[in-house]
């Protein structure tokens, strides 16, 4: 998993549904930046909350299981190398779909968090679809449905302070060509999606959860 990610370290550094959006603005603006506050971005990716927070002024750790992302750590989000309450927030964005034990690492996050998680995902649209996110990436494993996350807070021992959840506009093309996905899957993942799509563009639907400890 980790080599396949490292190969698309650039794709996600450039790609504009991960460099801005009103999800991007929120997980910042929730984890209550500025100067003196310490922040981890797990499964940083791109590096774009991290970039977003420090130029908040918040002093930001990065993780990520893939060496070619360059995060501060390598490190799985279900197996953080942190003491307990090591920064006062704690942010993942657009990742938790990968993550082989999402409930582990919520508890992870919650464990080296003093203060507050922010999570940030595409929630579930069918099975269908999530058959789709499969053939396009074999490193999918769920997008959950927002009674789910609720339920991994409350297993993680977070109280949800907020949450928002709304539509991302996406571009296919590009969101196919991130990861290499072409020919005959690129066109069963189009015929899957259906009339999700429209002009070459599909809604997703996006979730942000903020819990305090
Ligand atoms: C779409 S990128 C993250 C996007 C980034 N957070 C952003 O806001 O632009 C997904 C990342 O999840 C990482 N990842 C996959 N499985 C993981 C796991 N179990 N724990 C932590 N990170 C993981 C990948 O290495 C990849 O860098």
């Amino acid at each position: 998993m980790s080599d396949v990610w490292s190969a698309r370290a650039e794709a996600y550094r450039q790609s504009a549904i991960h460099a801005a959006g009103e999800d991007l603005d929120l997980v910042v603006d929730w984890c209550e930046p500025g100067p003196g506050v310490t922040v981890l971005d797990v499964a940083t990716g791109g590096g774009h909350v991290a970039r977003r927070l420090r130029e908040a002024g918040a002093t930001v750790v990065t993780t990520d299981p893939a060496p070619g992302m360059g995060a501060d750590t390598t490190a799985f989000a279900e197996d953080l190398p942190f003491a307990e309450a090591s920064f006062d927030a704690v942010a993942t964005r657009l990742a938790a779909h990968h993550f082989a034990d999402v409930v582990t690492a919520v508890k992870e996050m919650a464990r080296v968090a003093s203060g507050r998680v922010v999570i940030c995902d595409n929630t579930f649209v069918s099975e269908q679809s999530e058959e789709a996110d499969r053939l396009r990436d074999a490193s999918h494993v769920r997008n959950y449905a927002v009674t789910e996350w609720e339920s991994f807070f409350e297993l993680a021992g977070l109280r949800l302070a907020e949450q928002h959840h709304f539509n991302r506009p996406l571009e296919i093309d590009p969101w196919l060509a991130r990861v290499g996905c072409t020919g005959e899957d690129a066109e069963r993942v189009r015929e899957l999606l259906g009339d999700r799509i429209e002009d070459g563009w599909m809604p997703l639907p996006t979730l942000v959860m903020k819990g305090v400890k």
